[in-house]
């Protein structure tokens, strides 16, 4: 039997996401973004990110479907970001999905958010090796994980950051830097004219896979701090974040592969999209044999499509559909 157009919601922060995908392939994606709307905050304030959620929802299943060129009708399975992420954006996602689901009579699945990053990189590469190492490094996470068949096997953790995520690193340390919200891509941006050996910062490297970024932010802030009432070298302080975060990312993820004899890293999440993190992930890949799999910018950051090929994974493997009184879990562990 032909495997069905499965239809993924994500809304478990700021980004209101549709995704339709069929047997491993995307057909269409469309997005909103409250980002605007909290930049004046300096970060997501979630009762901004539920209504938006509310008002996006509707339209952006409508644009998705027109990008794909299919109706409502040929949805044949719905999935949705369960979990884990902001309460009130997950139950708009999640309440849209249930009365698609009902309404036209399929199979509803709820999705872990970081599985979903870890299939993202399948719409683009196809299926991922099993087993591989999947670093996610996002705003809200900083996860090493054993990945071996997604929709059957439990991800196993290896590392997580201990305190701050990267991705909180970056948009912190913008905010001293007088730099834009999203932190990540202003910082990316501003290091392309900096050295990366003009600051001194620390390169944390807690135990085992473990990270931990908290103090790393704490000196860079310290650092904008001592040049107050002098122009502050933003280019060189951006370039010098940016080399120490990549810097432990990259070494630990290379060392997990090499400690459990895996062939593929997969690095995903919204700081994936950094420049530096990517090529110095690629570089250290080669020299250890490694082979990378980064996903396009696209597929980085949150999205739709990524709910959808989790999705459509759990659908082609039989799993189970979730009851229609299903709930949010905003704290869930993988
Ligand atoms: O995966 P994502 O869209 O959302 C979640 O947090 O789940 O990731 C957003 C994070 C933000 O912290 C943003 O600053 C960071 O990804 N980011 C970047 C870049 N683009 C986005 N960080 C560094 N360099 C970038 N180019
Ligand atoms: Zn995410």
């Amino acid at each position: 039997m032909a495997s069905p157009v499965v239809l993924g919601i994500e809304s478990s922060c700021d980004e209101t996401g549709v995704g339709l995908v069929r047997h491993g392939r995307l057909l269409g994606q469309a997005l909103a973004s409250s980002m605007d709307e909290h930049a004046r905050f300096g970060g997501v304030v979630p009762e901004i990110a539920a209504r938006a959620h509310l008002h996006a929802l509707t339209p952006v299943v409508r644009r998705a479907l027109d990008e794909a060129g299919l109706r409502l009708s040929d949805v044949g399975a719905v999935a949705v970001t369960t979990g884990p992420g902001l309460a009130g954006a997950l139950q708009v996602g999640l309440a849209g999905a249930k009365a698609l689901a009902y309404s036209l009579g399929v199979p509803l699945h709820g999705v872990h958010h970081l599985a979903g990053h870890v299939a993202a990189d399948t719409l683009e590469h196809g299926p991922l090796p099993d087993p591989c190492v999947v670093l996610i490094v996002s705003g809200g996470h900083t996860s090493l994980l054993l990945v071996r068949d997604l929709a059957r096997d439990p991800i196993v953790h290896l590392g997580d950051t201990l305190d701050d995520a990267a991705g909180e690193c970056f948009d912190k340390v913008a905010r001293a830097f007088g730099l834009p919200y999203p932190g990540g891509p202003a910082i990316d941006r501003a290091a392309r004219a900096g050295d990366p050996r003009a600051v001194p910062l620390p390169r944390p490297l807690p135990g085992s896979y473990d990270f931990s970024f908290s103090g790393l932010k704490t000196a860079a802030a310290r650092w904008a701090e001592a040049h107050a009432g002098r122009a502050l070298p933003v280019a060189d302080g951006a370039a010098s974040l940016q080399e120490a975060v990549a810097d432990v990312l990259t070494r630990k993820a290379v060392a997990a592969c090499r400690a459990h004899g895996v062939a593929t890293l997969v690095v995903v999440g919204g700081v994936a999209a950094n420049s530096r993190v990517r090529a110095l992930a690629e570089e250290r890949c080669q020299a250890a044999g490694i082979t990378l799999r980064v996903p396009p910018l696209r597929l980085c950051t949150d999205n739709g499509a990524m709910i959808a090929a989790v999705g459509d994974l759990l659908v082609r493997a039989g799993a189970a559909p979730a009851p229609l009184d299903v709930s949010i879990d905003p704290s869930a562990p993988l």
